[in-house]
């Protein structure tokens, strides 16, 4: 073998090592985001890859444009750096549908076509990254100037389309899931509106004692998908009282202990009737868990930790609304004796941290007294 073959040889061998090696990180860069994408909801999903922008290229501005199908138009969905939240595009605008790459050395050789694209953007160096899933398109992905000054390359242009066209896919996935979760609690809405619709006493309710838990939730830092569990629960907690005889639900003065222990089936009732969706596993829990005591008192004798969280909270929740509320057999409470008994029941009926937040949430700026109900026929 010559020297002039061995060193083709040795070229060549160099040149499939480092493409097995770019092969290699990048499928593993595609393993490692599969895994940070996995579980987030949209907001996660670009927040994660803006980070991951930031990160990698060391971007000083970012920003993920979604097309509004309705409008046309491209509006601002996240963002980093100095862009201003308002910006959108309209959709025809040719700019945005393919990758592009466009630096300030590009427009000194008088392109104009960059040169506008730099202006509008303000900026001396754009990436444009289109986000495609597989069955729709998203919108557009742009990243501009590096926090140490130096133009894009094509390698840039090349990792950033990986992660873009990984996070294009989850983030096609949440929609989806989202739109889902929408037509869900939608559905439960109209169809606790219906229930509510035969009680004298409970109408809006649910919908109250849902804006409650959530706020409380907020307080006690619960992630985004267990307030999405806990919205679900709340919106369902009072739905074994369809089971209930509508003589009691509506009977117009004190309950004796019967019909109390008719009504306090309720939980079980609404936990059986909902059995059978596997993936309500945690929302079944807080339905069963919601009139438990702290103390280990309540229905099932569960007590502290052991009764889930959302269950606490959602035990509070309810018994503000209820406490606020007129019944048959009593008058409501003002704001002032409601937060006295439901500390006088924390540690005992209530979970001291879940009150502690409640009565942090009733003396916010947030809190907002609800509207009296309609007057029921
Ligand atoms: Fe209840």
């Amino acid at each position: 073998m010559s020297n002039l073959e061995a060193d083709r040889i040795k070229e060549d061998l160099k040149a499939t090592v480092t493409e097995l090696s770019d092969t290699y990180e990048e499928l593993s860069l595609l393993y490692r985001l599969s895994e940070e994408f996995t579980g987030l909801g949209v907001d996660g999903i670009c927040r994660l890859l803006l980070q991951k922008a930031v990160s990698l290229l060391g971007i000083k501005t970012g920003a993920i444009l979604f097309l509004d199908s309705d409008s046309g138009r491209l509006y601002t969905r996240a963002y980093t750096g100095r862009w201003k939240a308002d910006t959108s595009f309209k959709k025809e605008d040719s700019i945005l549908w393919r990758a592009i790459l466009s630096n300030k050395a590009i427009t000194v050789c008088n392109h104009n076509t960059h040169r506008e694209r730099l202006e509008r953007i303000s900026c001396d160096s754009l990436l444009i990254i289109p986000l495609n899933g597989k069955k729709q398109t998203i919108g557009v992905f742009l990243v501009a100037d590096k926090a140490d000054g130096r133009e894009f390359y094509s390698g840039d242009m090349k990792l950033l389309t990986t992660i873009a066209s990984q996070a294009a896919l989850f983030i096609e996935n949440a929609l989806l899931t989202q739109e889902m979760q929408t037509f869900l609690i939608e559905t439960i809405r109209s169809f606790v509106k219906a229930l509510e619709a035969s009680s004298l006493w409970t109408a809006g309710h649910t919908e109250r004692v849902t804006r409650y838990a959530l706020s409380i939730a907020e307080l006690l830092r619960l992630d985004a998908h267990e307030i999405e569990k806990l919205r679900i629960s709340s919106l369902l907690h009072d739905i074994g009282k369809i089971a209930t005889p509508k003589e009691i639900l509506n009977k117009n003065g004190k309950l004796d202990d019967s019909e109390w222990s008719e009504i306090r089936r309720h939980p079980i009732v609404g936990a059986e009737i909902l059995s059978g969706l596997s993936s309500f596993r945690e929302v079944i829990e807080c339905i069963r868990y919601h009139h438990e005591h702290f103390d280990g008192t309540g229905i099932h004798g569960l007590c502290g930790g052991d009764i889930p969280l959302m269950a606490r909270i959602l035990a509070v929740a309810d018994a503000f609304d209820a406490m606020t509320s007129d019944r048959p057999y009593r008058k409501k409470k003002s704001i002032e004796e409601t937060i006295d008994e439901i500390l006088d029941c924390a540690g005992r009926q209530f979970d001291p941290v879940v009150v502690r937040a409640c009565i942090e949430w009733l003396k916010s700026p947030d809190y907002i007294v609800p509207p009296e109900p309609e007057a029921r026929a």
